[in-house]
């Protein structure tokens, strides 16, 4: 059985790739990449020398998605995953929007033609900034967190529900993925083929190329082992804002129950997937236990406001977790341990990740 992964040399992508292949016999994994994510080339090479069938190819050309013949699953890790892309000067808007939105309606056409299941990995992105932002909070050990259950049903301290609101603003990033949400479900239902959401919160492991905007846990890591400059950037520049965590590895289980269910008629189609509470940590707290791990290194502060910072962004994940049986498997310490052991072996993955 053929599976195609895209964006297969990306962090998500290639750590799903590989899982996939260990978790069950007889899965073919084949994946295009277009190598636009600094440092994927890396994964090109390894994910070739590890056996599997990678080739350079993009999500909007037809061709690419098809040169591998009929697959029976389409797994999209591609995109643009910067809550700043879009408007940081580097992308514009429509590049961003090309690839997030635009490039999922070839793979939805495929899909379509094909009669196969599609998954998208979405975000926790797709919440309403403002909304987020209304969430009453107070200062507990160094971390925010819900004051009380402010919305019955769709914050709690276990975090927010799927029923969460999803209005503008929620960043261009957020919007593409919204759109691209809204899309694959609609082409499921019309074309009568299985589609898969999975809105991700913060999922970190080692080999996550690591920038200040996105793949935090990384970049945090390597720069504190590396005593470059880090700073807490808004919220008073306490450092108090919260996310949770979770390694991309503890997806496959859901994924597979998921593309075991056939059409899945009867099952939600759009589910939070998250480490939840107990994987949450501030980055106050990941500064603490780098201090422990690595030793003493000065985060400055720079309390000022910046459009799409949210101080505290943790997922329920209860629904996928009643679904599909699933519980997140790795300890947040374990993927902090991963990752500095991965930045002890590369010096040079902050540059690579650039
Ligand atoms: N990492 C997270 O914390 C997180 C959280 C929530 C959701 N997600 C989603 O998971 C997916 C994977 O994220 P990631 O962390 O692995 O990011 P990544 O940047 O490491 O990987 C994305 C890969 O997609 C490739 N790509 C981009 N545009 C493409 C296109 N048009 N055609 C083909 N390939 C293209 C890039 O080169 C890159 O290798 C994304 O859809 C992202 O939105 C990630």
């Amino acid at each position: 059985m053929k599976i195609l992964i895209t964006g297969i040399c990306g962090f998500v992508g290639s750590t799903l790739a590989r899982e996939l292949r260990r978790h069950r016999d007889g899965f073919e994994i084949v994946g295009i990449d277009n190598l636009s994510r600094n440092g994927s080339g890396e994964n090109l090479t390894s994910l070739r020398e590890e056996g599997f069938d990678v080739r350079q190819g993009d999500v909007r050309a037809d061709a690419d998605l098809r040169q591998f013949g009929q697959v029976s699953w389409l797994i999209d890790a591609a995109a643009n995953p910067s809550v700043l892309a879009g408007v940081d000067g580097q992308t514009g808007p429509a590049v961003l929007l090309d690839h997030n939105l635009v490039g999922t309606i070839p793979m939805l056409e495929a899909c379509r033609e094909w009669q196969i299941p599609f998954t998208l990995l979405s975000t926790s992105r797709v919440y309403s900034i403002p909304a987020l932002r209304d969430i009453d909070l107070e200062v507990s050990n160094h971390a925010y967190v819900p004051k009380t259950i402010q919305h019955v049903g769709t914050v709690s301290r276990r975090g927010v529900t799927e029923a969460f609101s999803t209005e503008p603003p929620v960043s261009l990033y957020g919007a593409s993925k919204r759109c691209a949400e809204l899309l694959a479900l609609e082409y499921g239902i019309t074309f009568d083929f299985p589609i898969w959401i999975n809105r991700c919160g913060v999922l970190a492991g080692a080999g996550q190329f690591g920038k200040p905007d996105q793949g935090i846990f990384s970049f945090w890591i390597h720069s504190w082992l590396r005593n470059r400059s880090l700073k807490y950037l808004g919220f008073g520049g306490h450092g108090h804002q919260v996310r949770d965590c979770l390694h991309p590895r503890d997806l496959v289980p859901l994924l597979l129950n998921q593309f075991d269910a056939g059409s899945g008629h009867n099952k939600p189609k759009t589910v939070n997937v998250s480490g939840g509470a107990e994987s949450a940590m501030s980055l106050a707290q990941l500064s603490a236990w780098c201090e422990d791990a690595i030793g003493s290194h000065e985060v400055s502060r720079d309390g000022g406001e910046r459009a799409f910072d949210l101080p505290w962004v943790i997922l329920d994940s209860a629904l996928a977790g009643n679904t599909w049986n699933w519980k997140p498997q790795t300890p947040t310490v374990s993927i902090l341990e991963e990752i500095l052991e991965h930045a002890h072996q590369r010096p040079d993955w902050l540059e690579i990740s650039k």
